[in-house]
């Protein structure tokens, strides 16, 4: 006999220890897996799911059991105010990046910017950003081909005519444009970290998490690189390690930066570090 949807809600008992949102990963699934909302399935307990639906249903808990995130099982993750598509060639924006877009909204800033996002990913920081600020321009940059295709697709999704997609390394693309604005959540964990075993990291690409001399490298050369590249009065906001703050800083001090700040996230963690440029450089 096939199973209720009461019956299948149940097969959250798998996920215990495995999740740490067993119930809510469980009717994701079945909302993903039979093409409904959370309320149908409360409103409709004793339905029998068609045979295919249940087939697609337990393909999704078995990936999931195996540690797969939601948001790559889903194929989105909400952020901001935009529902994002997300795959294996991408991070999984994180709320604390949220913080990165809200700081930046509180600069103050001329009303025409020009901004720049290194490392855009799934399209996250730029396309949050130029949602709220149709009158800005932004220029995106990412090494990786596959992820610029999702950042894209994203764009078109929300129809946001004020972002550009770049492909290549860092600051190449945009090679003598100067910007009001530099944001980036480069890759920041160093390679030995045990983290990277564990948890929703082990799916992501490794090009987007893990960056040499103990995480720092990326973040070194985006911040001592930046005052080439921003406006007079510029402002370069990044995301950083639980534990690199105080590097970060220095980082910025060392490459002529002032108001040099680190903000902490909703965890009490000093996560942003931000800073401006007085004097435009070369
Ligand atoms: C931590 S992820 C951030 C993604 C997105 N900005 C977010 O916050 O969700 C870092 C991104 O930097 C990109 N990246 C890594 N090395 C790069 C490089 N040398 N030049 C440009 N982008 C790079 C990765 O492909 C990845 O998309």
């Amino acid at each position: 006999m096939m199973p209720r949807i009461a019956d299948l809600l149940l097969r959250s008992r798998e996920l215990a220890g495995l999740s740490e949102t067993p119930e809510l990963d469980l009717q994701l699934l079945l909302c993903y897996a039979l093409d409904c909302s959370s309320a149908w399935l409360v409103t409709w307990p004793e339905r029998i799911p068609e045979a295919a639906q249940q087939a697609h249903f337990d393909a999704l808990l078995e990936r999931r059991i195996a540690g797969e995130p939601i948001a790559y099982l889903l194929g989105t993750q909400g952020f901001w105010s935009l529902d994002l598509q997300v795959s294996n060639a991408t991070l999984i924006p994180r709320p604390e990046t949220e913080m990165l877009v809200e700081m930046a909204l509180k600069l103050n800033l001329p009303s025409r910017v020009h901004a720049l996002d290194l490392g855009t990913g799934s399209g996250a920081i730029a396309l949050a950003l130029a949602s709220e600020r149709p009158e800005w321009h932004f220029t995106a940059v990412d090494s990786q081909a596959s992820a610029l295709a999702i950042a894209e697709h994203n764009r078109s999704r929300y129809g946001l005519q004020n972002v550009e997609f770049f492909c290549g390394d860092w600051y190449a693309p945009v090679a003598a444009k100067r910007f009001e604005l530099i944001v980036s959540n480069p890759p920041y964990i160093d390679p030995l970290d045990d983290h990277l075993q564990r948890g929703d990291v082990r799916y992501e690409p490794r090009s987007a998490l893990v960056s040499s001399g103990a995480g720092l490298d990326d973040l070194r050369h985006i911040v001592g690189r930046a005052p080439a590249f921003l406006a007079r009065s510029g402002w370069l906001l990044t995301e950083h390690g639980f534990d690199q703050a105080a590097e970060v800083r220095k980082l910025f001090a060392q490459a002529g930066f002032q108001r040099i700040a680190s903000h902490c996230d909703l965890n009490g963690v000093e996560r942003i570090t931000l800073g401006c440029i007085s004097v435009a450089r070369d």
